[in-house]
């Protein structure tokens, strides 16, 4: 698109202005709506234990990941061995760390749940390793913060099941080998590139985890409504789904939202009525976008004609932090087609356009993802 394109469009309220005076007061214009984020957030781990699926079977979607598991684990079975250390990689609320509990449940051995920024030191791992038993899945959530002398110490129990625990220090430190029995790691990751060479070819298998489509959400939901004893009806539970951005994390939320909703105003029977209702109130509209979202494409296309456009421009108009328009809206307006990456910026793609209810003009490009 040419400049002279370009500035035919105008901001209709001065948006860029307002925004960045809300900026300077230290206002945030448009507040990030916690229900579309994918993290979990404070207060929801009880709810969200109390819906993980508890088999395979139940899990829902991900068939690639579940048909190659499922082999992974019924051949060490077979073989009466531990299976493979198991690398579950992809972004947040997608269901790596239930997984890694049907992986426990499946193979009937105990879980034992740690971090890689709980593990700061060797030693802290050392303590892990030399408390498990034969066959036991240890689970390492946030893997690629692992610190580098623990990193260090997983290699060699992974690959041959033992450790040297260093006692003492200068010196005189002395290593002593310890064997561990054998178990097998199972590793969460929303960073997989982070990992380093060596600790990702220890995995024997990487379950790669893939957003989740409407259908499989409709079933996350009507499913996570018959636990939560809430009666829902079918293209009620197609609707939340669809807006719930590829993750049943936020399908459970906003299925909670909707839950409220339709208790205060009515039975508590969630029809498409009462999900299409509270979803206005909460803000999430049909794509799944939130306020911060749409103010993004607003000052991309109004504030700059579709761009391209730098990200802290984008960042000054709707009165945000440029890492959070980065990190938090970029990802899934990139992911739904309406925003494209740049070497000189940010562009908007014809259905960002369409969805503020514009006409794309003429070369915008046309590419949508989903
Ligand atoms: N396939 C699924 N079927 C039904 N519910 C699911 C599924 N996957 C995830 N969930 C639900 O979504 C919520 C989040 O899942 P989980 O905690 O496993 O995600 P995660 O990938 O570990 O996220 P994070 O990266 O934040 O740790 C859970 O409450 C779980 O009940
Ligand atoms: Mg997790």
């Amino acid at each position: 698109m040419s400049d002279v394109e370009r500035t035919e469009f105008k901001l209709p309220e001065d948006l860029a202005a307002q925004a960045a005076a809300a900026s300077a007061a230290g206002i945030p214009a448009t507040n990030r709506n916690a229900d579309v984020d994918a993290f979990e957030q404070p207060g929801e781990h009880d709810i969200e234990r109390s819906l993980r699926p508890k088999s395979l079977d139940e899990f829902i979607g991900q068939p690639k990941v579940r048909e190659q598991l499922a082999l992974v684990l019924t051949g060490a079975k077979q073989r009466g061995v531990t299976p493979d250390h198991v690398l579950l990689s992809g972004p947040p609320g997608l269901g790596k760390t239930t997984m890694a509990m049907i992986i426990a449940q499946e193979l009937g051995t105990s879980l034992r749940m740690t971090s890689g920024p709980a593990l700061e030191r060797a030693g802290d791992l050392a303590a892990m390793l030399s408390n498990l038993m034969e066959g036991d899945v240890l689970f390492i959530d946030e893997i690629h913060r692992i610190a580098r002398p623990a990193e260090e110490m997983l290699y060699m129990a992974m690959e041959d099941f033992r450790i040297d625990v260093i006692v003492g220090k200068g010196p005189g430190a002395t290593s002593i080998p310890l064997e561990i029995p054998p178990f097998t790691l199972v590793g969460a990751t929303t960073r997989a590139g982070m990992l380093t060479g060596p600790l990702r070819d220890r995995f024997g298998f990487t379950a790669q985890m893939e957003y989740y489509d409407t259908e499989d959400l409709t079933r996350v939901i009507t499913r996570a409504a018959h636990i939560l004893g809430v009666k829902i009806d079918p293209d009620a539970a197609v609707e939340i789904g669809s807006r719930s951005r590829g993750t049943p994390r936020i399908a459970n939320r906003l299925l909670r939202r909707v839950r409220d909703f339709a208790e205060v105003n009515g039975d508590g029977h969630i029809d498409l009525a009462a999900a299409q209702g509270a979803l206005e109130v909460f803000d999430v509209d049909e794509m799944g976008l939130d306020r911060l979202d749409r103010a993004v494409l607003r000052a991309l296309i109004v504030g700059h004609g579709g761009g391209p456009v730098g990200v802290s421009t984008l960042a000054v108009a709707v009165g945000e932090e440029p890492s959070t328009v980065e990190e938090v809206c970029e990802p899934y307006l990139v992911r739904a087609g309406m925003v494209a990456r740049t070497g000189r910026g940010r562009v908007a793609t014809a259905a960002a356009w369409q969805h503020l209810g514009l006409e794309p003009p003429e070369g915008t490009i046309g590419a949508t993802l989903f």
